[in-house]
């Protein structure tokens, strides 16, 4: 018996890296799924690693009006909700005396803005219980340099997981974050660095992790599928923190 049976789950950004592991650990534990993404040839891979059981969504999470289609989507397609994962998310680090309003916007647009419009278009759709995942980071935690912008928007759902549950508990809604620390994905090939100072970027993280290493996606999955589960159903309003200890050590 999965310990999702049943659940209908919607991971945002499910192409790559966190979202996609753990859309293969929920349909795994017996959930369908519903993932999205913009760029049609990793939306078409995951399609083709997950399964043709899974709905691979084109949409971007940083555009509002689509998060209303997306909610008619998954409502024609699943008629409701159980697990909602906001995973989808992007990263742009530098000094706060180059920061640009553009990259500032998308960026929360992505990361908060998106989500919470999100959630809003699928409040007709959500069951009870459902169980609503926000995708942060330590680095709303700590005051790592040259992340400010991105740190901001996480803080923000760290924030959000509290208020959306204490305004929707009453119908069996919670909301938790997980602020996982630095996990071996393609989004720090997406910042735009070159490689050797992506190199030299990675060096400086793995000797801060007590660890000595990077995360990997399973390893923020696994807790996905917890905090998906009835297993967590005390669960509310938390933050689960996995960074090999970078963050509290
Ligand atoms: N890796 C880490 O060290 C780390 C640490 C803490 C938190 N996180 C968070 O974990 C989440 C997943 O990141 P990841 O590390 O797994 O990186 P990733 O491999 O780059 O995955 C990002 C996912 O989000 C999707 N995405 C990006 N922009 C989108 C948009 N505008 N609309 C819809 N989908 C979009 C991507 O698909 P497309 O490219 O097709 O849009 C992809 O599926 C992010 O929220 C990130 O901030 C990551």
């Amino acid at each position: 018996m999965g310990r999702l049976n049943g659940k209908r789950a919607l991971i945002t950004g499910g192409t790559t890296g966190i979202g996609l592991e753990t859309a293969k650990q929920f349909l795994a534990e017996g959930a369908r799924v519903a993932i999205t993404g913009t760029n049609p040839a990793t939306l078409e891979a995951a399609r083709a690693a997950l399964g043709s059981g899974v709905l691979a969504i084109p949409s971007d999470a940083g555009d509002i009006a689509a998060q209303a289609a997306l909610g008619s989507k998954i409502g024609e397609a699943f008629g409701g909700l159980d697990i909602l994962f906001v995973n989808a998310g992007i990263a742009s680090f530098g000094p706060i005396d180059q920061l640009d309003e553009a990259t500032y916007d998308r960026m929360f647009a992505v990361n908060l803005k998106g989500p919470m419009f999100l959630v809003k278009a699928l409040l007709p759709l959500l069951a009870d219980p459902t169980s609503i995942i926000l995708n942060g980071s330590i680095n709303a935690r700590i005051g790592m340099p040259n992340t400010s912008v991105y740190a901001a928007t996480k803080a923000g759902l760290i924030s959000l997981a509290r208020s959306l549950s204490g305004e929707l508990i009453s119908r069996g809604i919670r909301a938790n974050v997980i602020s996982p620390g630095p996990i071996a994905t393609p989004i720090f090939g997406k910042m735009g660095f070159p490689e050797d100072v992506l190199k030299s970027m990675a060096a400086s993280f793995q000797a801060q992790i007590p660890v000595k290493r990077f995360g990997e996606p399973s390893e923020i999955a696994t807790a996905a599928v917890f905090l998906a589960s009835d297993e967590s159903r005390f669960t509310v309003g938390s933050e689960l923190v996995i960074d090999g200890g970078m963050s509290n050590l």
